[in-house]
């Protein structure tokens, strides 16, 4: 009989809301799963309660204890839940130590996609997704002949401004009030701006290796779909799901295999599934996504960086929600004008951290510039 030995894991971002939905998950598993190490970004307090919970010695407080954490050898899995490019060396360092990287922070794969993909070469580590709609796309294409495959598609809610034809007045707040998921302030007001698809293109084609014209976006409001895989014969396989982030985060746990958990999609009750195109005009960062990732290089880690800093722009109100795609597109022109096509070709973690560093000055000055304009005017 061959003996269960539990899993060890250890959560980076543990007090956000990927991270405690984590923890739950573990804790109805507990004998598969146990934790051992809990790092967090700044709330020493939270992480302290987490740590006697759970009885975990091993905790850490920002950036660098989130990499020293991931190499950690006595942890079979890294669950990465930080926000941000501040993930960044954190999943490099875990899949240089060859772990299992269960990946929340999208923002590592798509500022340093390919320093990911050759730390995971170089140490053996794999990344599992947790992001809904590439646990999708995942479970969808398993068993899958890769030559069978069109395209993969991505399912949107549309955010909460779907149907809102004037977005120059939103606040915050209206922004922060997702109409299907529960989830972080930064990747809400993502959604919102639909750039957390953008995010999701990028991250796609790292994880799946297709390239951009072969991973399309659909937006679907009830967010009962998260991924679609098309074949070439036209036939399409759609994984459908209950928006609750226990179901991905249990998958890249227990991945390839499946664990029993109390949810159900309830047919009768959704009635109907819609699909509609990305209104491209109205959400311009998801093309300003798509033009990144086909340049590849360090442009999408300088259009990452500068979103990060316009979305806090717009939280702290020094910005409106229709400035952020302004500033990621300013930024990102400026650092076109201002950097070579050979360094901007690079993406090495040393260059892709230099470049992150250099777009948040660039979009900090760019804000400056609106909010000096808009003082003026006024
Ligand atoms: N929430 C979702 O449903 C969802 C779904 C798919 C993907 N994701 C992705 O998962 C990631 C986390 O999202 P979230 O919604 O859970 O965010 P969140 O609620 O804001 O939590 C972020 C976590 O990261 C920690 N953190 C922040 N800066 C850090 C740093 N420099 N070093 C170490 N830890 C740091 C925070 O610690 P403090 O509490 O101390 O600030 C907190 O624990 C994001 O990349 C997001 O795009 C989230």
């Amino acid at each position: 009989v061959k003996k269960w030995v539990k899993k060890r894991v250890t959560i980076l971002g543990s007090t956000g809301s990927i991270g405690k939905q984590a923890i739950e998950v573990i804790q109805a598993h507990s004998e598969l799963f146990e934790v051992v190490g809990l790092v967090a970004g700044h709330d020493a307090d939270a992480l302290a309660v987490q740590a006697r919970e759970l009885n975990v010695d091993r905790t850490g407080l920002g950036s660098a204890a989130a990499e020293e954490m991931a190499a950690f050898e006595g942890a079979d899995v890294v669950l990465n839940a930080v926000v941000g490019a501040a993930g960044l060396r954190a999943s490099v360092a875990a899949l240089k130590a060859g772990k299992r990287l269960a990946l929340a922070n999208k923002e590592s794969l798509v500022a340093g996609g390919d320093a990911c993909t050759r730390a995971a070469m170089e140490g053996g580590g794999e990344i599992v997704p947790v992001d809904s709609e590439h646990a999708a796309i995942a479970q969808a294409l398993q068993g899958v002949e890769r030559s069978h495959v069109k395209r993969i598609l991505l399912t949107a809610s549309g955010g909460p401004f779907r149907t809102r034809t004037d977005l120059s007045d939103v606040t915050p707040d209206e922004a922060l009030a997702h109409p299907t998921w529960s989830m972080g302030p930064k990747i809400t007001v993502d959604s919102a701006t639909l750039m957390n698809k953008g995010l999701e293109v990028i991250e796609a084609h790292h994880l799946f290796g297709f390239e951009y014209d072969r991973i399309d976006v659909v937006v679907h409001p009830q967010s009962a779909v998260h991924g679609i895989v098309e074949m070439v014969d036209g036939t399409m396989l759609l994984e459908a799901a209950p928006t609750d982030m226990r179901i991905p985060i249990q998958s890249a746990l227990s991945w390839p295999d499946r664990l029993p958990y109390e949810a159900n999609l309830d047919l009768e009750a959704l009635g109907s599934l819609d699909f509609e195109p990305v209104n491209m005009q109205k959400f311009p960062l998801v093309e300003i996504a798509y033009e990144a990732g086909r340049c590849g290089g360090l442009y999408p880690a300088v259009m990452n960086a500068a979103n990060e800093i316009a979305v806090q722009a717009f939280l702290d109100r020094a910005i409106g929600f229709d400035d952020i795609a302004g500033v990621v597109r300013e930024s990102i022109d400026e650092i076109a004008d201002e950097v070579s096509a050979e360094d901007l070709a690079k993406s090495d973690l040393d260059a892709v951290l230099h470049a992150d560093e250099g777009a948040r000055d660039v979009a900090r000055r760019m804000i400056e510039k609106r909010t000096r304009l808009v003082g003026d005017r006024s």
